[in-house]
């Protein structure tokens, strides 16, 4: 074949640039006279899709994590799913900070566009960067990971798991409160009774957890308890079960990291918080109670709890009201109902170790009760 000539070649080339910049012209103006259909004009107006503006709520702050997801990802719909009941629910204007990475970062920004229409809300939202986030807590992470982590993987999706002990470290300095919560939640009733429970914490808590609903601790601590008479492990009774355990006395199932409440002012303040996280001081812990986890976070709130009752306020059950019953099968039968029984209304649903959510969560009772 004969070779173009190139002068051929250049006007064909000037020729496509002509025609793509009248259609482009062509479109922009159509778009201006003549807007794109939205769900509702109204619904849009009100919306912030930009990050700029999250300052203008310094109050409802809560925390993701959406990391390694695709788009069919189980954890993407969980995302949608929390994220749509957040708002469907909520009566105060919500400031969303989402760790991600980049690819989860677009998927993120889809969803949550298509949830703001769906639920007709608006919200703000911001996003960190998980490796920066890391990155801010790699002491943490050096000091807990060997007690606390089941199989070191890949080490910036681990240090996540202890990401909500230094998120004030990360958290912008306006922000003196904030909620980290895990992506398998699904609120029933208004996040703002989640912040409300702020205003009881006592002067020394930074953080206010709800109670592990499961025997994992006692499982755990089994070498400890064989020789020591301990309430550290056993459920809540009604009444104390031994004068020697002064700050649990009725029992102590441990904390759940599936919501978290942190007062970051507090934390920021403190002196007594950083000593507390060193390695010498998980150390001290983990070697007082034989103590190995695999649970991440809340493996080290459930140790706070016991040696350092001050730092953490202990919210009811219904506030993370868990919904694995993976060791009731696991040789905790007899016992399992004491720690999953939960009496209080439910706020928060947690479909913890891949439980479904019951659908029929409008009215839940009969499954969730013993
Ligand atoms: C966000 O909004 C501010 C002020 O409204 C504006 O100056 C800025 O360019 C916007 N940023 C983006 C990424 O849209
Ligand atoms: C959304 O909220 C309304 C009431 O505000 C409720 O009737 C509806 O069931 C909720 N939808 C879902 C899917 O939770
Ligand atoms: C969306 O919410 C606004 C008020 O926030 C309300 O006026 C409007 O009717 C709602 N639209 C729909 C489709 O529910
Ligand atoms: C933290 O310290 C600042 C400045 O010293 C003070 O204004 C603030 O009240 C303190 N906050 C708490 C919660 O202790
Ligand atoms: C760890 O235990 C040792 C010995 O009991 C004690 O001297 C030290 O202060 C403890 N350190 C921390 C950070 O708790």
């Amino acid at each position: 074949m004969k070779k173009p000539k190139k002068s051929f070649l250049l006007h064909a080339f000037l020729f496509i640039i002509l025609i793509c910049l009248v259609y482009f012209a062509f479109i922009t103006i159509n778009l201006k006279n003549n807007p794109p259909p939205t769900p509702s004009s109204a619904v849009f107006h009100s919306f912030t899709t930009n990050a700029s503006t999250i300052t203008k709520n310094l109050d409802y702050n809560i925390w993701l994590i959406f990391t390694k997801v695709s788009t069919k990802s189980p954890l993407t719909v969980k995302f949608e799913n929390l994220l749509y009941s957040l708002l469907n629910v909520s009566s105060v204007l919500l400031n969303f900070n989402i760790i991600v990475d980049e690819k989860s970062k677009s998927i993120a920004l889809l969803k949550l566009t298509e949830i703001m229409v769906k639920a007709n809300k608006s919200m703000n939202y911001k996003f960190y960067d998980v490796q920066d986030c890391a990155r801010k807590i790699t002491d943490i992470y050096d000091a807990m990971m060997p007690f606390f982590s089941s199989k070191p993987g890949t080490y910036y999706s681990d240090a996540l798991f202890y990401i909500s002990l230094g998120l004030y470290r990360v958290a912008p300095i306006k922000q003196k409160r904030a909620i980290l919560l895990d992506c398998d939640l699904y609120f029933k009733k208004d996040v703002a009774l989640l912040f409300e429970e702020f205003q009881w914490f006592k002067s020394t808590a930074f953080f206010g957890l709800a109670p592990e609903l499961t025997p994992v601790y006692k499982h755990i601590l089994h070498m400890y308890k064989r020789k020591h008479k301990t309430t550290f492990g056993e459920f809540y009774h009604q009444r104390p079960l031994s004068p020697s355990s002064p700050n649990h006395p009725k029992g102590f199932q441990g904390y759940n990291s599936g919501v978290v409440l942190v007062d970051f002012e507090k934390q920021r303040n403190s002196t007594e918080f950083s000593k507390i996280i060193t390695k010498e001081s998980v150390i001290n812990m983990t070697e007082k109670y034989k103590f190995r986890g695999h649970l991440g976070d809340q493996d080290f709130y459930t140790l706070l709890g016991y040696e350092y009752p001050e730092l953490i306020q202990t919210l009811n059950c219904g506030f993370n009201r868990q919904l694995c019953t993976w060791w009731r099968d696991h040789g905790y039968r007899e016992i399992f109902d004491y720690y999953f029984k939960c009496d209080h209304p439910i706020v928060v649903l947690h479909g913890n170790c891949n439980t479904r959510i019951p659908m029929d969560y409008v009215n839940p009772q009969k499954n969730l009760t013993l």
